[in-house]
């Protein structure tokens, strides 16, 4: 599901600067002169997370986001038009365009998470929030989204929350999730059910040699 493209958010900044100036730099050199342009999706990336960053610290917390400033910053410094950064931003699911909880949780929905028990999984982050996709709790910690396939299938159902993947979940271990980051502790990221990669449950059934060299088993 594509995230609304909510360019005229409530909320939005009069000015936006870059904090970390030599990061900016060390992304346009990745690129060959005259193609600075190419940095704008890094770049739209550093905005969402230094946003995340004073979000994380603010009262009530927010996750990051991309005011329309941080656009306007990033075509100037790569010289285009800012409705060409603006293109890129509302094209890409992964840049949000509106404030999102401090805890931005996707959940796939797309036929093998289905098939898996998705269903069950968004009722349970529905339940335990109190809210529907779509919507940010009040306390500002957590945004619900309803997403396609986040390409972790094989251990399916999953959720994304922030950067990490939450995979084998069941409605009992999406609710501690949950309830461990409202309370501030870590969960442990990854297959739940203590997979490693996209192993089977039963464990390695091929190649066995090779997962013992490499410590999978
Ligand atoms: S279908 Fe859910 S990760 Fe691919």
């Amino acid at each position: 599901m594509k995230k609304s493209a909510a360019l005229h958010a409530d909320f939005q900044p009069s000015n936006f600067t870059f904090r970390d100036l030599k990061k900016v730099e060390e992304i346009l050199s990745r690129y060959p002169k005259g193609k600075q342009r190419s940095a704008v999706m890094p770049l739209l990336d550093l905005a969402q997370r230094q946003v995340g960053e004073d979000g994380a610290k603010a009262s009530p917390p927010y996750g990051g986001w991309i005011p329309r400033a941080a656009m306007d910053e990033i075509a100037r410094i790569i010289d285009v038009p800012p409705i060409k950064v603006y293109e890129v931003a509302t094209f890409y699911s992964m840049y949000n365009l509106a404030p999102v909880g401090k805890y931005l949780v996707q959940m796939c929905t797309t036929t093998p998470c289905m098939l898996c028990g998705s269903g069950d999984i968004v009722k349970a982050c529905e339940e335990k929030l109190g809210i529907h996709a779509g919507q940010t709790t009040q306390d500002g910690l957590f945004t619900l989204m309803e997403v396609e396939c986040l390409g972790a299938c094989v251990n399916a159902p999953m959720i994304q929350v922030n950067d990490d993947y939450f995979e084998d979940l069941t409605p009992d271990s999406t609710r501690q999730l949950l309830d461990d980051l409202t309370h501030g502790r870590t969960s442990s990221h990854g297959s739940l059910k203590g997979r490693k990669g996209s192993m089977a449950l039963s464990g390695p059934t091929t190649l066995q040699d090779k997962a013992k060299k490499i410590g999978v088993v």
